[in-house]
């Protein structure tokens, strides 16, 4: 073991500090006793958009952005999407590890008979405009869910906590499938207990008069493939807004509207709506250089390429250009998948997205799936969202466990003006 710790020479006083290293960081308050003199607050660290900053300890979720890693508890993606179901790897991330055979029975159980809503919610539901989109109605409506369950508040309790949790990790797809339906003018379809976690959110979303919706096998079973592969990914945007949120000891449904909302944007899990726009938009083969062209000229981004972590291929997106594969095998083939994989196949030769290792990220593909599944585009964050209801939960638990975290309160560099007055009256 060579030396753990950093030394700082502040050039301003000529004196020198050691800060001890754990886990390759420093704490940016070991910065503080950094002072020129005792007015002085002590040293900040700047870090806008947290491009260096470890905001938590987690033993949730790692990646290894330059090798293209990435696991839950320990476990390799790649196998939990080839041998779990998403309900097991939502109890995988909330309690840390996989459940005995009794366990996941029991679990499943617990989370199939939470799914219904009350009937109360429905009329909030009706409230919204014909075209509302669905995101804005499931952020509302689980921020509504707060008034439901007032005990929920209560987030000292850990028994509470959880209950909490199977609420949200059941209600989530029911709020999704109706705002779809409420969409369409069609009736909201309850959930169906004798079902798994995405038949039945199939079977919310597409029953008509048949008395029992049964989708394809092969359909339930890459969702559950996308429902895995989506429900966690460390400290990105929503998550950070998730335990920021929360920090607060606010409720869950009110930290998880935030997030859902975080999750909501473009950049973030508004890209696979933006992918499939994007698509739309180019349109044909031929399009595609002059496409190319235009991002490089700055005039809009690739959606669906690129990330914050990983700077090698996504391994989410490997393994949903395999599912896209297997579900347009049933549902038929897409111009858009052949779209998109001209358009990989050209940016990963092309020097822009090479020298700023761009590759295609989770959302790049997941939208294709969610188009040959029937879905319109609007509902592609929603779906994003219902898994990743258990990633940002399980955050939220190991959050409200961590002793050294606090209400979440960055600083920030002042830059506006010095002390002035308005001018006098008259
Ligand atoms: N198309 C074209 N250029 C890009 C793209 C892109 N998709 N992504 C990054 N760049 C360029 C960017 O212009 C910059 O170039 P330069 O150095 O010349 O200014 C360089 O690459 C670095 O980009 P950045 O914006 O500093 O990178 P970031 O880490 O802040 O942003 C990102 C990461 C995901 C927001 C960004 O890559 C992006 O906007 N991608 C498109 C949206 C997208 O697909 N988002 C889904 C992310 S995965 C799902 C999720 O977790 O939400």
């Amino acid at each position: 073991m060579g030396p753990t710790s950093l030394t700082i020479t502040d050039n301003r006083t000529g004196r020198t500090y050691e800060v001890p290293i754990e886990h390759g960081a420093i704490r940016a308050t070991d910065l503080r006793q950094i002072t020129v003199d005792g007015d002085d607050f002590g040293l900040l660290s700047y870090d806008p958009a947290f491009l260096n900053t470890a905001s938590t300890r987690s033993a949730i979720t790692y990646i290894d952005g330059d090798r293209g890693i990435l696991r839950y508890r320990g476990y390799p993606i790649e196998q939990l999407a080839e041998r779990s179901s998403f309900i097991e790897t939502a109890y995988l991330l909330v309690f840390g590890e996989l459940p005995s055979a009794d366990e996941l029975a029991a679990w499943t159980d617990d989370v199939t008979h939470h799914t219904f809503l009350h009937e109360n919610l429905k009329t909030l539901m009706e409230g919204f405009r014909y075209d509302a989109h669905p995101m804005g109605m499931l952020i509302s409506v689980v921020a509504a869910l707060s008034t439901f369950y007032p005990e929920a508040g209560d987030v000292g309790d850990p028994v509470n906590r959880l209950l909490q949790v199977k609420r949200l990790i059941a209600k989530v797809p029911t709020i999704a499938a109706f705002s779809y339906r409420h969409s369409l003018g069609l009736p909201y379809v309850y959930p169906d207990n004798e079902l798994g976690f995405a038949a039945n959110f199939l079977s919310m979303m597409f029953k008509m008069a048949e008395p029992k919706y049964e989708a394809h096998p092969a359909l339930v079973r890459a969702l559950e493939v996308l429902f895995i592969l989506h429900a966690d990914h460390e400290q990105n945007c929503s998550t950070n807004a998730m335990r920021a949120i929360g920090s607060s000891r606010v409720d869950p449904y009110s930290a998880l509207a935030g997030a859902a909302a975080a999750l909501y944007g473009p950049l973030h899990g508004g890209a696979n709506e933006a992918v499939l726009r994007m698509l739309e938009r180019i349109g044909t083969r031929e399009a595609i250089p002059e496409f190319i062209e235009s991002v490089k000229r700055g005039e809009g981004r690739l959606m669906g390429f690129g990330h914050r972590v990983y700077k090698n291929y996504d391994p989410r997106a490997r393994i949903i250009k395999q599912a896209a594969d297997d579900v347009l095998a049933l549902t038929g083939a897409s111009p858009l998948l052949d779209i998109a994989l001209e358009l990989e196949r050209i940016a990963l030769e092309d020097e822009y997205f090479v020298s700023r290792r761009l590759y295609p990220n989770v959302d790049f593909y997941s939208g294709i799936i969610y188009k040959a599944l029937g879905l319109p585009v609007a509902m592609f964050p929603v779906m994003f969202a219902i898994p990743r209801t258990a990633g940002w939960l399980a955050q939220w638990l190991e959050m409200l466990d961590d002793p050294e975290q606090k209400i979440a309160r960055p600083r920030q560099l002042y830059t506006g003006n010095g002390d002035r007055s308005l001018p006098a009256s008259g």
